[in-house]
């Protein structure tokens, strides 16, 4: 237990993935965690993995990319937690296809999610954090939001806005003590990846594991607060 023991964290897409590591790694730093998502089941069954290190573990169910959820969820999660400390944006999903083949609706979830949820979930914990002059919040763009790449165009311009929105926004608040850190990690092996075909088999000691990105989210919430992560790539040393 550290320094970080009785925060609370709210961790979009905590149910799976690089969202339900970092879940994890909190839980073993003593951090209260809510996690979110669309699929009642799977949060369920993470709130009772959560639960077993001791921590208070809630989910709440609701679609990023739908305002009047994100208020009525973020709402309940905080009057649950007491408080808000920590935010890690991490809902999103990634479309695949030619530019010319993609259809209109796949690429307006792409932004409605992967920006749109950023936003929405941020303008609700926002205030909760300028309140209290303290706060960290964890924006997960991506190597795509640094490189266009063909095939990818919505995923890439989601990500890439999320850049602008999360740079923007800790230039704004960062003289309230809030640290907004944008994490642009390649490639790790989830759900998203390996159902693009991105994971080879047996690959586990070559590509990056999700609980090496949650480690990263730690080191910098164990950061001295006069100190700010501002962003880092979290790259596999096989290239
Ligand atoms: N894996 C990588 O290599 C990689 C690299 C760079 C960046 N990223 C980014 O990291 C984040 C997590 O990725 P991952 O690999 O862990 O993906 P994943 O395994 O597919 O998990 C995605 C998570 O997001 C949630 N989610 C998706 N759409 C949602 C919506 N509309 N509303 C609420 N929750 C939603 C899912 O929960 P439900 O299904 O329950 O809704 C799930 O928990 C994403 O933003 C991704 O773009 C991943």
């Amino acid at each position: 237990m550290t320094v970080l023991k009785n925060k609370k964290a709210i961790i979009t897409g905590g149910g799976r993935g690089l969202g339900k590591a970092t879940a994890i790694a909190f839980a073993k730093e003593g951090i209260d965690v809510a996690i979110t998502g669309r699929n009642e089941e799977v949060l369920k069954a993470t709130v009772a993995e959560l639960e077993t290190y001791g921590i208070t573990a809630i989910y709440a169910v609701f679609d990023v990319g739908v305002y009047e959820q994100v208020q009525t969820g973020i709402k309940g999660l905080i009057n649950q937690l007491g408080t808000v400390d920590i935010l890690v944006n991490n809902a999103g999903i990634a479309a695949v296809g030619s530019f010319n083949e993609m259809d209109v609706s796949q690429w307006t979830q792409t932004i409605q999610t992967n920006v749109m949820g950023v936003y929405y979930v941020t303008k609700e914990v926002l205030p909760y954090l300028l309140e209290k002059n303290s706060g960290d919040i964890f924006n997960i763009s991506s190597t795509a939001g640094l490189n266009g790449n063909p095939n990818i165009s919505a995923y890439c311009a989601s990500k890439f806005a999320v850049i602008g929105l999360s740079e923007s926004l800790m230039k704004e608040v960062r003289k309230n003590n809030i640290r907004v850190c944008t994490l642009t990690p390649s490639t790790i092996a989830t759900d998203m990846t390996t159902e693009l075909g991105m994971i080879p088999e047996n690959s586990e000691d070559k590509v990056l594991q999700p609980e090496d990105f949650a480690e990263l989210i730690v080191a910098g919430l164990k950061l001295p607060k006069r100190a700010m992560l501002k962003g880092a790539s979290l790259w596999s040393t096989n290239p």
